[in-house]
């Protein structure tokens, strides 16, 4: 009996053990506290795994839990008016300043997109509110949070094209004069998945012959920015680092794509490119836009195609792969030129830093003005970290960077 209870002591005590620690680098701050964070986000990402695996719940309805965890209400207080409103059908939260500015001065204005895979996140989460009651105090500038919809309900295009709808919407020269927003000073950013569709959108208007607005700035936190190559060596160093393990964000292109999980395979494996996607490997090539000392002991090899897997063998099976729309490294350069000037945050230890610092280099290399910031010793997701219990001082010193390259740029 006694023999018994110690034995299930010590299976318990190593079993948690073994969630707890994970070989975490020795430049992070406050490691102890993200390694108990990380266990949260690993308990749950096992959870959803068993639940898929015994037919409980789905895999993402189970990791929704990480959004429902930090939903509030969103109220208006001294400095700011929040309200809900629907743009051409698509749900926005507005934050309008309500600090005077004079009678004919007019606001700057952003649009933010939250990150979450494309299948988690909302506006509603605390650390996003937060983020845009500073931007429209510290900038007295309106800001848009974009409620987009989710896959794997809403595959690609959907959540693409209801940001898409939203900043078409909102730039319109008679709905920006309704919020006094002044037409030369708007930015959009956003986080993560949310960087990278602040990205496509701000590729897309540029191309729009009918748009005549555009925006003035670009602000990409960590962004996820291709589909091609799921083998970078940031997606190599970095595979199982906290809050976002190369699994989870190989399971969120997928699932952004399709439900399929034969496609999901072929990603893990790097081997998911058909013909189509192929011919623009040259475009996310990271021996090329990778600087030498992120190459690490890693030696380039091109993806190889999909051998025939069933609904991969055709071009024409999974075209979002090349668009650019989803991946918006795929684009040529004369594409980049007359792109807005861009602010990029990439962190270390983040299988997404190749993404950005590829971005950064061909933006430059087209001639766009680019501020890059690199956090040596930072994680994804460091930016929304800012609330208590699970609260780290890089969120504060990434948050009051971007700000106030906002403020100077905007
Ligand atoms: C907040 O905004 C709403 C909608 O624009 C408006 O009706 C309301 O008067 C505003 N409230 C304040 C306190 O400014
Ligand atoms: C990638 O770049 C390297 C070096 O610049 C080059 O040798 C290789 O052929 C390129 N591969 C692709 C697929 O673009
Ligand atoms: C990369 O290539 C070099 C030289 O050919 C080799 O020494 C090294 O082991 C390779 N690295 C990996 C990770 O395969």
């Amino acid at each position: 009996m006694r023999l018994g209870s110690i034995i299930l002591f010590v299976a318990l005590c190593s079993l948690s053990a073994y969630y707890v620690y994970e070989p975490i680098p020795e430049d992070i701050e406050q490691r102890w506290k993200l390694m108990l964070t990380n266990t949260l986000f690993r308990s749950l990402i096992h959870l959803a795994d068993f639940s898929e695996l015994v037919g409980l719940k789905d895999y993402m309805g189970v990791m929704y839990a990480v959004t429902l965890l930090e939903i509030i209400a969103p109220v208006s207080d001294e400095h700011v008016n929040v309200t809900v409103d629907s743009f051409d059908g698509v749900e926005v939260l507005l934050y309008q300043p309500k600090q005077q500015s004079g009678n004919t001065e007019l606001r700057r204005a952003l649009i933010y997109l939250h990150g979450g895979g494309w299948c988690l996140g909302s506006s509603y989460m605390s650390p996003y509110d937060l983020v845009a009651r500073r931007l429209a105090t510290e900038l007295n500038a309106v800001v848009l949070s974009v409620e987009y919809r989710l896959a794997p309900a809403h595959h690609f295009p959907v959540p693409y094209e209801d940001v898409y709808r939203v900043v078409k919407y909102f730039l319109q020269v008679g709905v920006l004069a309704q919020y006094s927003v002044d037409p030369g000073r708007i930015a959009v950013s956003g986080d993560s998945a949310g960087g990278n569709l602040a990205a496509a959108v701000t590729q897309q208007l540029l191309k729009d012959p009918t748009q005549k607005v555009q925006l003035k700035a670009q602000a990409l936190i960590y962004p996820v920015l291709q589909a091609l190559d799921l083998k970078t060596p940031s997606y190599q160093q970095n595979q199982d680092m906290p809050i976002l393990p190369r699994t989870l964000m190989v399971r969120f292109w997928s699932e952004y794509f399709t439900s399929d999980r034969a496609f999901f395979r072929a990603m893990m494996e790097n081997t998911h490119n058909n013909p189509e996607s192929s011919t623009l490997l040259k475009f996310v090539n990271w021996s090329s836009f990778l600087p030498e000392t992120y190459h690490g002991s890693y030696n380039y090899s091109a993806p190889a195609m999909a051998q025939g897997q069933a609904g991969m063998e055709s071009g024409g099976a999974f075209p979002s792969l090349a668009d650019p729309r989803a991946s918006p490294l795929l684009v040529p350069d004369a594409a980049l030129r007359s792109l807005p000037k861009a602010y990029i945050i990439t962190c270390e230890y983040d299988v997404l830093r190749d993404d950005g610092l590829m971005y950064a280099t061909r933006l430059r290399a087209a001639g766009v003005e680019v501020t890059h910031e690199h956090y040596d010793a930072g994680f994804h997701g460091a930016l929304m970290f800012t609330m208590w219990p699970m609260d780290f001082l890089i969120a504060d010193r990434m948050l009051d960077n971007y700000v106030k390259w906002l403020k100077e740029n905007l």
